[in-house]
């Protein structure tokens, strides 16, 4: 059994590498190759790397694609997407083009506004806080001014802060709410300094706060965070055109607009439904936000809890048709930014801000938001009429052709092949073991 190790961190690159391969991996020289062929042969970019997290050993590698002609809000965009599954950038390449010639998507902001708070543990009397906190108020955003200095500058920090008393829910539990304009940051950082700073004046001012002393009940700081759910920070996006534009190989256009409507409606009722739907729509989303150096993870989580805001995991996509209209939309938060953090550290994510032309951060919501609603007409499209094995298997074909280790002579005659055939796993070995004998 491996025993416990001390100073990981403190140990060298290679260090770490001979301890992981002498306690986890039989010494074995081809796990430490596998670790040393992903290595960038630029030491200065592979230092980059290195520092991002504690601990590298060596880099992950996603395929970094794109998919061309998104018009959207009347200009053209060329998406960058990092994804691993097959399917995605094809799909997403395939709505651009479809809405390419039926006016495009327009895309909106509706708010910017992101939020943190202060959790406060307070056991005396309601009113003597609520006093406290009108009076100390003014000190608490003074208390900032350093911090959001330069924010300000660039018109945005500190909105304001509110006392909440949340002690229906849980007894003594209050929160100071505060809310920020934090423009085309992201602003995780500038948040928490901004929460951090004013719960130490806050408990500070309350040291010498009369009622408190009297009744010697103090408020406590349990901790200070951002809030990952914004639904101040919201943006939509949407596409319309005529019932009739919607005609497919085999399908009149209205026939696909009600089964398109009703797919939509299952989701918006079925969670079960809801949960997958919203996984397409985030294949998008996130495939754009992961080229370009946000947090994914805050994104997803936003994202989710907003889709269950009514209490119900509902769809966030909604379509509908209204007399010969067809209309299909999205409305998500998004908390993101197009400077500071990984945005213009990572040379890749400095590519992607390139090519989407250097947008601002209302202008990258409106991209996400976008690529969101493509990929899911994207998919329900297929659902609804091929379903979607045919055109995810194609892309997949590949994959198995890979790990089959194919010649580029086999690859040529199995996707030639499987053109005008089913694929499927065992078709795929199959066929491949027949070429070989
Ligand atoms: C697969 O990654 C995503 C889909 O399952 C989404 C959907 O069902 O709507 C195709």
């Amino acid at each position: 059994m491996a025993k416990p190790v001390t100073g990981f961190s403190k140990k060298t690159k290679a260090e770490k590498i001979d301890w992981l391969s002498k306690t986890y991996l039989n010494n074995n020289p081809e796990a430490v190759q596998t670790l040393q062929q992903y290595w960038n042969e630029d030491s200065k970019l592979q230092k980059l790397h290195d520092d991002f997290i504690e601990n590298t050993l060596s880099n992950y590698y996603l395929p970094f694609g794109v998919a061309p002609n998104f018009l959207i809000n009347g200009s053209l965009y060329a998406l960058p997407m990092v994804i691993e599954e097959s399917s995605v950038v094809a799909a997403a390449s395939n709505a651009a083009k479809f809405w390419l010639n039926r006016g495009g998507f327009k895309a909106q902001v509706l708010s910017t506004q992101k939020n943190g708070q202060v959790h406060v543990d307070y056991f005396g009397n309601e009113q003597d806080i609520v006093s406290f906190f009108s009076e100390v108020k003014p000190k608490l955003i003074e208390s900032v001014s350093t911090i959001q200095k330069n924010m300000k500058k660039r018109g945005g920090g500190l909105l304001d802060i509110e006392l909440v008393s949340k002690t229906e829910s849980l007894d003594g539990y209050y929160q100071l709410h505060c809310t920020f304009e934090t423009l085309d940051a992201m602003g995780a950082n500038f948040i928490n300094s901004c929460l951090e700073q004013i719960a130490k004046t806050f408990e500070a001012e309350a040291d010498s706060f009369e009622s408190f002393k009297a009744n010697d009940t103090f408020p406590e700081v349990v901790m200070s965070i951002l809030s990952n759910y914004v639904p101040e920070c919201l943006v939509q996006a949407k596409v319309t055109c005529n019932v009739a534009e919607l005609a497919q190989k085999d399908v009149s256009g209205e026939d696909f607009a009600q089964k398109f409507v009703r797919a939509v409606q299952i989701a918006k009722t079925e969670p079960r439904r809801a949960v997958t739907h919203n996984k397409g729509i985030m294949n998008g989303i996130d495939a754009l936000i992961l080229a370009t150096g946000n947090d994914f993870r805050a994104v997803e989580a936003g994202v989710h809890a907003f889709a269950s805001k009514n209490g119900t995991y509902t769809s966030l996509t909604d379509a509908k048709i209204e007399g010969n209209l067809f209309t299909f939309s999205i409305e998500i938060p998004l908390a993101i930014g197009t400077i500071g953090g990984l945005t213009n550290l990572h040379p890749l994510t400095k590519f992607a801000f390139e090519l989407l032309q250097k947008p601002n951060a209302k202008e990258l919501m409106e991209l996400v938001a976008v690529a969101g609603l493509a990929q899911n007409f994207a998919a329900i499209r297929s659902l609804v009429t091929t379903g979607i094995q045919k055109g995810h298997m194609k892309m997949h074909l590949m994959n198995i052709l890979n790990q089959m280790n194919s010649s580029e002579n086999e690859k040529k005659q199995a996707v030639a092949h499987f053109n005008d055939n089913t694929v499927s796993h065992s078709a795929v070995i199959e066929y491949i073991e027949q070429l070989r004998s």
